[in-house]
């Protein structure tokens, strides 16, 4: 279906939630803005996008997402600049992802224009919902379920697509402690680790709130092979900065091709550092804190955006990083990015996707 020009149709708040937001105090995930928008796939096709008020939806308890784990997910940012415009970062590469995951997923793309026109829409009427602050935005999530109510296994032949949208601070308080994961496994070769899949997530659940129960924020995965070569942590890609080298993993089918990852590391070759796309071991890691190289350590991540690693935790060593006032790469990198995110600054790769109001 094409929506050129066309506008979908919404049903708006009669009255808005707004006054239930604290500006100076928002907690990641737990208010949601007014609006959200839903779209079905049935008989081949998507059909009937609508703007509804953010509320439940019913479901069969049949419903095949809920079974067999076809379900998706992005996560994206807007922001607002000095004159209150909206401006929305690189939602094309979001909506490029899910339809990759929605592919490994066995499941139908969405169109660009339900996607971005839908984007758009909700962004106008919930603007209210972005806030204004420094360090914060308004994170959005669009997402897609199986929705047949069948429980044979098979693709469904029926899905939701829905975006919702939450006010957000920062995802995580101060500088993590990680510890490095010597068993558990997030991601195999030929597996669906790149996808942004909900299976995913769960999977994840038990390691990282063992991690937690011993004192740590988060894990950082190793290969599904010899646990020898780092991954990811948490929800983020990760960066270290050894002898003056930014130094990340490359994507592969076990990590996800964060968009704060690319443009994390898009910036540092504008700014002229060195950039290594590679396989990193946690036994350089080891050496290169005994050589007092390891400069800074940080994860990259839509909500997390870059988070700070304080500790590095393997076996019975603590690798203990730099203080995070003394790390060149990663702050001035942070700073940029913020600038361009928010209109202070050009945006030399058109990332900034400006909602016209
Ligand atoms: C994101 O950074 O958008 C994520 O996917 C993390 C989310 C699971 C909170």
């Amino acid at each position: 279906m094409s929506l050129d020009l066309l506008t979908i149709p919404a049903e708006c708040v009669t009255e808005s939630r707004i006054s239930e937001l604290d500006i100076n105090n928002i907690e990641f995930g737990k208010i949601f803005s007014d609006h959200m928008l839903v779209a079905d796939y049935k008989d081949g096709a998507w059909q009937n996008p609508q703007i509804l008020p953010y509320g439940n939806m019913s479901l069969s308890p049949a419903t095949s997402a809920l079974h067999y784990g076809q379900a998706i997910f992005e996560g994206m940012k807007a922001y607002k600049d000095a004159n209150g415009d909206i401006l929305l970062f690189r939602p094309l590469d979001n909506f490029r992802r899910l339809n990759v995951s929605a592919e490994r997923m066995c499941m139908p793309a969405i169109t660009e224009d339900i996607f971005m026109q839908g984007l758009e829409q909700l962004l106008r009427l919930d603007a209210a919902w972005v806030p204004p602050t420094a360090g914060c935005a308004l994170y959005i999530r669009p997402f897609m379920f199986a929705t047949d109510d069948f429980i044979g296994v098979r693709p469904s032949s029926s899905y939701r697509f829905t975006i919702f949208s939450c006010p957000v601070g920062a995802y995580y308080g101060q500088a993590l402690k990680v510890a490095i994961e010597p068993s558990f496994v997030r991601s195999a070769e030929g597996g669906a680790g790149y996808a942004k899949a909900a299976g995913n997530y769960g999977a994840a659940l038990l390691p990282a709130k063992k991690m937690q129960e011993k004192g740590y924020h988060q894990l950082i995965w190793t290969d599904a092979k010899e646990h020898k070569y780092i991954e990811e942590s948490g929800t983020m890609n990760l960066m270290f900065v050894i002898d003056g080298k930014l130094i990340t993993p490359p994507v592969s089918t076990t990590i996800l091709a964060g968009i704060t990852r690319d443009s994390v590391l898009t910036l540092a070759r504008d700014l002229g550092y060195t950039v290594e796309e590679r396989k990193v071991s946690v036994d350089e890691l080891v050496e290169a804190h005994k050589a007092g190289k390891l400069q800074e350590a940080f994860g990259t991540g839509t909500a997390a955006t870059i988070a700070h690693i304080a500790t590095i935790h393997y076996n019975d060593m603590d690798l203990d990083l730099p203080a995070v006032e003394d790390r060149e790469i990663s702050n001035r990198i942070s700073t940029e990015l913020d600038k361009i995110k928010t209109g202070q600054a050009p945006d030399p790769h058109n990332w900034v996707h400006r909602v016209s109001q």
